[in-house]
């Protein structure tokens, strides 16, 4: 049997075939625009990742013997808000889980509803990309919108919806909406009354390796599949990629630098910490998870690359990398404001620290070990939980650079394990449409028997201390700079 992953991006949709001992038989990737109207706003439209997975499906299943398609499931950028109304047209633009607009309903929900509350009724606080601030800001901002809601979804679940008609999501997803009892894995009533919403326009709540329905017969005929293909419920992204890189059970940890950065570490109880400062949501396998995310990590290097510097040599620019450890620079991430830990959509990045002696490969340098200090921030808040991580397992586009990879095993002291894709949210999404399927008794067996490790960065003494003492000169960057972004951005 075959199996296709589905992972919804925030730059491209990824598209993953698998077969039932776990090999991986294609991987296929469509990219559709980003739209940022002002700044700290980002969209996208839903129609264009539909358009994008279909053109993609059919490629990935070009060659193969369709009829053995058995299952279709996901991984999905998370929090971002798509409405669709009576007749199933989507309302507006989906605003995305790096927007910064929401920060007035941010206030309202941490400070006039309060944090206490929020974290009784959800586990979490809010966020500007969590979704419930979003419908709030619709609510006060396109009441002509609001008032035409019909449905309420998550990105990767409007794929869902197109693909079998059902109007579904799944735990690791809803946790990031700040409208799920995540303890209790029910929609909030009392966080559905603030927003103003009922519980008909959220969509019914499914395990992420549970089927929600089959392929719409329209659909198949024309993907050219059966109208027997499982659609199953999937996960928000950084969940799935868990998944992929076998981080379940208690206590492992993943790294994924994609265009957001997230420490994921998977547990088999709930918990929350006391301040919130790691998100606590459910997790695709059934159990919980604690996760930091940031909102631009492999996302800063393109910039720089890209936009900045003006190349796509992404390997040979680092080539010129050659002191470790080494630098007068430091580079701030925060590109699109910031998440964790700060919670700060104002913040900005920055480079500090230049001389007439630095060089380009010293900037680009800076850029790579900011998003890592920055990773190490919400590395920090777990190890102040007393959580003790000795490794990680690393995915999404950044872990293909060699060279990031031993600044993330050195500036965090982690053993960082490498395995053979680092396509973590497409791979796991495989793994959970086969999980439905049958092929395995659980995500843990799945994990366990599909996932291996190919490679281990080990951290060396020298490095560690190097960087020990680096990062405690970046940690005092952002305190010292903060009352200026508001001004600035
Ligand atoms: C997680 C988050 C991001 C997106 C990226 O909370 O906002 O990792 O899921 O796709």
């Amino acid at each position: 049997m075959l199996y296709i992953g589905v992972d919804l991006g925030t730059s491209a949709v990824k598209l993953l075939l698998m077969n039932e001992k776990g090999g991986i038989e294609k991987i296929v990737s469509r990219e559709y625009p980003i739209y940022f109207p002002q700044a700290g706003w980002s969209q996208q439209n839903p129609e264009d990742w539909y358009r994008e997975t279909i053109a993609g499906i059919k490629e990935l299943v070009s060659e193969c013997d369709k009829s053995q398609v058995a299952g279709i499931s996901f991984g999905g950028q998370m929090h971002g808000l798509v409405i669709l109304d009576k007749d199933d047209n989507v309302i507006r633009p989906a605003i995305l889980w790096n927007d910064g607009r929401t920060y007035k309903e941010c206030d309202y929900l941490n400070n006039v509803i309060g944090k206490d509350k929020l974290s009784e009724y959800t586990a979490n606080i809010s966020f500007t990309g969590f979704t419930a601030p979003k419908v709030l800001w619709i609510k006060n901002n396109e009441p002509e919108n609001f008032a035409k809601i019909e449905k309420i979804m998550l990105p990767k679940d409007y794929i869902a919806y197109m693909l079998s008609g059902v109007h579904c999501t799944d735990v690791s997803d809803a946790s990031g909406m700040l409208l799920f009892d995540v303890k209790n894995k029910c929609w909030s009533k009392e966080m559905l009354d603030i927003c103003g919403i009922k519980e008909s326009q959220m969509a019914k709540i499914f395990e992420s390796y549970e089927t929600v329905g089959t392929l719409k017969a329209d659909v198949a005929a024309e993907l050219g599949l059966s109208t027997n293909v499982k659609i199953v419920a999937g996960a928000g992204d950084n969940a799935a990629a868990a998944v992929g890189t076998g981080t379940v059970g208690d206590g492992n940890c993943n790294i994924s630098l994609g265009t957001s950065g997230t420490i994921f570490i998977s547990s088999k109880k709930f918990g929350v910490d006391a301040n919130n400062a790691l998100h606590a949501f459910a997790h695709a396998d059934g159990a919980y998870h604690l996760m930091g995310c940031m909102l631009s990590a492999a996302s800063c290097n393109k910039w720089w690359m890209d936009d900045i510097i003006g190349t796509d040599a992404y390997a040979e620019e680092q080539k010129k990398i050659t002191k470790l450890g080494e630098n007068h620079v430091y580079f701030l991430p925060y590109l699109m404001g910031e998440r964790s830990p700060h919670n700060d959509p104002n913040a900005r990045g920055c480079f500090i620290g230049m001389t007439m002696d630095t060089t380009r490969a010293d900037m680009t340098q800076a850029v790579l070990e900011g998003v890592a200090f920055a990773l190490r921030d919400s590395l920090e808040v777990a190890r102040s939980l007393g959580i003790k991580i000795e490794r990680t397992k690393i995915c999404g586009g950044g872990a293909k650079s060699p060279l990031w990879k031993k600044m993330i095993a050195n500036i965090m002291n982690l053993k960082v394990d490498v395995i053979a894709s680092e396509e973590g949210p497409a791979y796991g999404g495989a793994m959970l449409a086969a999980v439905a399927n049958g092929e395995f008794a659980s995500v843990e067996d799945a994990a366990a028997k599909l996932v291996k490790v190919v490679d281990t960065v080990e951290p060396t003494p020298e490095l560690v201390a190097k960087y020990e003492e680096r990062y405690q000169k970046f940690k005092k960057i952002y305190p010292a700079v903060k009352a200026l972004f508001p001004e600035i951005a």
